[in-house]
């Protein structure tokens, strides 16, 4: 049994996906005998209603020089950071000389923007080979893990800050009172700390079980984020839910009484009591439907091979690490999974030691079916795929229910 990591709670595991790789752990065969593994299970905290995981993999095992994960491949994300930078420099940025930060700023795909319109920034990011490439294009850039001493730091090197970014990254830190502290210390008082995260309840909406993995320590929700940033004397004062990441949400914070909440606060809390996100009969049936959509994929791809036809993953997601090492799928199921990151490629694919191939392998030698482990990209990856239609491949979606489409 263990205890919450943010209010020290019992919690309740509803769910284990068993031994598990390091989801962005891509390895070449000389390292397969040392990989590392850990038990992959995901608990929820009758108190303060924070989902999580069981067991921690240690930080610098998943975020080091060679990183596999850089944001700027999906020109989706890349026009949804631009947007979002765009609509803070209109929103909050007013005042004479406003200054920037963004945790976990990975390769710079959105703090570009800011530097592109001369606004003084700063980006933490301690995966030193992203962090080297929004260096190399002038993003300025600590490489280092956020938490409140370095926060104290930049207080003191660089003052406060007008608005603090936090995208697909605070889910990532166990230590999120580390974090708060750190946030409540940089922010001028009418300073924002705007994060976007996937959204528990659209995983239990759409069964997008895969986003369980390692680096994913939380799930949020507008009940758990309420109760961990009162403590701090912050308050939320909007969130939108975003489609990206196969539904996010973005929360934006303030200080306590600072500005106006927006009535998508009180709505969205309306929305989880409805959605039964407290519920342990939320969790017992998510657990059968995952379980469901396993066996279901697991089944399809026998059959398909048992007829001889190729399958060929699409996109080497770190959520293709929970599904591929849940449901048994070996090389002899997906041939191999193409993929645009030149780190990836060449490579294996986390525990069950599937090859990472470029797109150009995908083209030259089409497969019968395309499995998409990157479905949340799926309309960007639908248009550019023309042609594997036109030649009669089908792709298998799992997500939000198994589905071949010609
Ligand atoms: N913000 C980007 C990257 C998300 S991936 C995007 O939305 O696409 C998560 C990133 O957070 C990785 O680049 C990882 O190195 C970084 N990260 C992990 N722990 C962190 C911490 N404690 N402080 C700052 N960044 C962290
Ligand atoms: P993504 O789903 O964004 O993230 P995660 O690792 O968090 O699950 O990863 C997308 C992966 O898919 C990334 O390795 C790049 C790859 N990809 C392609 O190969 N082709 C594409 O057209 C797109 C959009 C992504």
């Amino acid at each position: 049994m263990s205890n919450c990591l943010l209010c020290g709670s019992i919690l309740h595991t509803f769910m284990s996906f068993g031994k598990m790789p390091v989801a962005n752990g891509f390895l070449l065969p000389k390292q397969f005998e040392e990989e590392y593994y850990f038990n992959l299970g995901v608990a929820f905290c009758h108190r303060c209603q924070m989902v999580q995981l069981t067991e921690l993999v240690e930080r610098e095992r998943m975020f080091h020089e060679n990183y596999a994960y850089f944001s700027s491949t999906s020109t989706y994300m890349a026009n949804h950071f631009s947007q979002l930078a765009q609509n803070v420099i209109d929103r909050y940025l007013n005042s004479p000389a406003p200054f920037v930060l963004e945790i976990g700023s990975n390769d710079g795909i959105m703090l570009q923007h800011f530097m592109n319109s001369g606004i003084r920034h700063l980006g933490v990011e301690p995966s030193s080979n992203v962090a080297q490439v929004a260096i190399g294009q002038g993003v300025e850039t600590i490489s280092d893990f956020f938490d409140d001493d370095l926060a104290s730091e930049i207080a003191r090197d660089y003052g406060q800050i007008d608005v603090i970014l936090a995208t697909n990254v605070m889910c990532h830190i166990p230590d999120l009172h580390s974090v708060l502290v750190g946030v409540k210390l940089l922010l001028k008082p009418k300073g924002i700390f705007i994060f976007e995260d996937p959204y528990w309840g659209d995983i239990i909406n759409k069964n997008s079980y895969d986003q369980i993995y390692d680096e994913h320590v939380f799930y949020f929700s507008l009940a758990s984020i309420s109760y961990l940033i009162q403590q701090y004397d912050l308050e939320l004062i909007d969130i939108e839910p975003q489609a990206v990441h196969g539904g996010s949400m973005r929360y934006t914070v303030a200080h306590q009484g600072e500005y106006s909440v927006s009535d998508s606060v009180t709505f969205q809390r309306e929305n989880e009591i409805a959605m039964q996100l407290d519920q342990l009969s939320t969790y017992n049936t998510f657990k059968r439907n995952v379980e469901k959509s396993a066996s279901e994929l697991k089944a399809l791809l026998y059959k398909i091979r048992s007829k001889g036809e190729r399958v060929v993953g699409y996109g080497a997601t770190s959520k293709s690490t929970t599904v591929i090492n849940y449901c048994g799928i070996t090389p002899d199921l997906v041939e191999f999974i193409s993929d645009t990151t030149p780190i990836k490629q060449g490579k294996f694919s986390p525990g069950a030691h599937i090859p990472i191939r470029s797109h150009v392998e995908f083209e030259e030698n089409y497969p019968d079916y395309a499995l998409l482990f990157a479905w949340n990209h799926a309309a960007e990856i639908m248009e550019k795929e023309e042609k594997f239609r036109d030649f009669g491949g089908k792709w298998i979606f799992y997500v939000p229910n198994l589905e071949v489409r010609s």
